[in-house]
């Protein structure tokens, strides 16, 4: 039983002639599905990554039923290896010299212990960490394309409400953080990562416009994926709530289609647009995305080409 409740008008997605966007997760789930929609309004191109090649393929062909010769590149890249990350930039900076929207969409959810190839916990290496590398090498072409003329130039974080359980145990992020139900726990932490990284992004640069969203609970990969138990946990908690594929974009078409100056820098959006109140005692906390943004800094350092 899915949402009907949860709608988006697909009339108001502006046209989106030379503006290029970026994409992560773009082979799958909600990330496939934003490409999909997208080419539909005359994008000057969209690039999009993910480690699947033969999934890419997949999008590639559906874009090009969406829309013929839609302009679709796919940049491999392994969110939890920096190795990867900085390979992917190079590419994406090679073949653009102007970046509009960057959807920062790619994420694992509820994985057992593991460390990235880099040594990092597994579900932060990969939804924050890998993130934030991509982002600190694309910053520089951002801001450049927010001085052209007209340009509104966009960072849109995907997050989830599970951030309401994380904390930033920076000391344990080297580790693969046991602990009881530590799978759901380690997805909370990088998600309030996710959540304030986009917070401090927008605070410390405020020519482009960053904020995070998160899709609604959406019958993807991500759930189906689960264990038995915690997709019974998903499925029972969420029931009447969980989004169809289509539906699961509406939040973030909705981020790259509002008005500007309807939006708020650093804010937190639920289905479908709506600024959120959820607030806990770490989101409260005003030293905590400065401090996530110099121990974020601090371990880019060792990695960044
Ligand atoms: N679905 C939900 O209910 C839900 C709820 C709240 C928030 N979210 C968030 O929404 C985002 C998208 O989720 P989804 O439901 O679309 O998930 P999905 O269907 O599992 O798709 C995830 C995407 O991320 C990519 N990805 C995973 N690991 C990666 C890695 N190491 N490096 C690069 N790319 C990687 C996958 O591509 P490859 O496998 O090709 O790498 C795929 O394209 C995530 O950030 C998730 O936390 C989802």
């Amino acid at each position: 039983m899915t949402n009907t409740n949860i709608t988006f008008d697909k009339s108001t997605i502006p046209n989106l002639t030379g503006r290029v966007i970026l994409i992560t997760g773009g082979t799958g789930g909600i990330g496939a599905e934003l490409v999909v929609e997208l080419v539909k309004h005359n994008p000057g191109r969209i690039f999009f990554t993910g480690r699947n090649a033969k999934s890419a393929e997949s999008t590639i062909q559906r874009a090009q039923v969406a829309a013929p010769n839609a302009p679709v590149s796919f940049i491999q890249c392994d969110l939890a290896s920096m190795a990867s990350v900085n390979e992917a930039a190079r590419k994406i900076l090679a073949e653009t010299d102007r970046l509009d929207v960057f959807l920062a969409n790619a994420g694992i959810m509820a994985k057992p212990e593991g460390l990235s190839a880099d040594g990092y916990e597994i579900q932060f290496a990969t939804n924050h960490l890998g993130h934030a590398l991509l982002t600190k090498k694309l910053l520089p072409l951002l801001e450049r394309t927010a001085d052209l003329p007209g340009a509104d130039v966009r960072v849109i974080i995907t997050t989830s409400t599970a951030w309401g359980g994380g904390s930033l145990p920076f000391d344990r992020f080297k580790t693969t953080i046991k602990g009881h139900l530590g799978r759901w726990m380690r997805y909370s932490h990088s998600k309030l990562a996710n959540l304030l990284y986009a917070r401090e992004l927008a605070r410390r640069y405020p020519k482009v416009l960053s904020f995070s969203l998160t899709p609604g609970v959406v019958s993807t990969s991500l759930v189906s994926d689960l264990g038995l138990l915690d997709k019974g946990i998903v499925y029972v908690s969420q029931l009447g709530q969980v989004l169809t594929p289509e539906q699961g974009t509406f939040n973030h078409l909705f981020a790259i289609s509002a008005p500007r100056d309807s939006l708020k820098p650093g804010a937190f959006y639920e289905p479908v647009g709506k600024l959120s109140k959820m607030e806990t005692a770490r989101s409260k906390d005003p030293d905590l995305p400065g401090q996530l943004w110099d121990w974020t800094e601090k371990e880019l350092e060792k990695w960044i080409e």
